[in-house]
């Protein structure tokens, strides 16, 4: 469905009835990545909340500068859909950014976290100039300039060649000027890790064993950080572990949200 708010008019999949669960999807993808594992989740008994970020997949709005206005959009359309409370928040990657700064923001909307291929770090300042100078390609040149960089990089051995020419294609599709804001949105953020001990809720750690982008390392400062969260390592999968290995990321969510108490790793 289609939901107007302010300064944007966001495209959510909302599949399955239950406890509601938000997935939010990194960069530069959109709701399409969650859904495999948002079919699972709702067969499982979940209402699975699958947001495109503004300027994403259906999603229109002028482009962001700064995470917390994916961060306001997201509480938005939480207050349209009546999803007034806390709830489960699934942060793939850019996603998992998201969810730091909705942390930050709101805390009192967020029952736990899942945080899955993500780093709790900010950019260093090679980084930060890296993306900044991507930013102006993509806006020259489209965001196949951020496709073919990024490919590379997102799967693990195993993951066929079909699968890595569909997301080519997908990241080639998104709109410039998201993808540029984005971008300059992820430079801008700020370093997350001196605050993890302040994450009071459950928390599940996510990771592609293959991941080249927020590789295992990244996930145990996640988990070594936040006093009440666990590690899940995925085997063959990458950074798109969500792609690339469905049934396990939805089968780790699963008993995640099934059980209100977790052993510490
Ligand atoms: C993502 O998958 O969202 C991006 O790789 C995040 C990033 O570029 O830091």
């Amino acid at each position: 469905m289609d939901v107007a708010i302010e300064g944007a008019r966001l495209h959510v999949a909302v599949l399955g009835e239950g406890a509601p669960v938000l997935l939010v999807h990194g960069f530069p993808f959109s709701s399409a990545m969650w859904e495999p594992v948002g079919r699972r989740l709702a067969e499982g008994g979940h209402k699975v909340l699958i947001p495109d970020l503004r300027g994403f997949g259906k999603s229109k709005g002028a482009p962001v500068s700064d995470l917390g206005t994916f961060v306001t959009d997201l509480l938005s359309l939480l207050d349209v859909l009546w999803v007034n409370g806390a709830l489960p928040w699934v942060g793939f990657s850019m996603g998992g950014y998201v969810a730091f700064e909705a942390w930050r923001r709101r805390p009192d909307r967020i029952e736990s976290l899942a945080l899955v291929d993500t780093r709790a770090g900010a950019d260093d300042p090679a980084a930060r100039d890296g993306r900044l100078a991507t930013a102006l390609r993509v806006e020259r040149e489209g965001s196949g300039v951020v496709a073919d960089a990024m490919l590379p990089k997102l799967f693990a051995t195993a993951t066929p060649p079909s699968q890595r020419q569909a997301v080519h294609a997908a990241m080639t599709d998104a709109a410039p000027a998201a993808v540029a804001g984005a971008l300059r949105a992820m430079a801008a953020r700020p370093d997350s890790t001196p605050t993890l001990h302040k994450i009071s809720v459950r928390t599940l750690v996510i990771v592609g064993a293959e991941d080249a982008i927020t590789p295992p390392r990244d996930a145990e400062v996640l988990v070594g950080g936040i006093p009440d969260a666990r590690l899940r390592v995925v085997r063959d999968a990458g950074h798109l572990a969500p792609l690339e290995q469905p049934a396990a990321v939805a089968d780790a969510l699963l008993e995640f949200l099934a059980n209100p108490v977790l052993r510490r790793r």
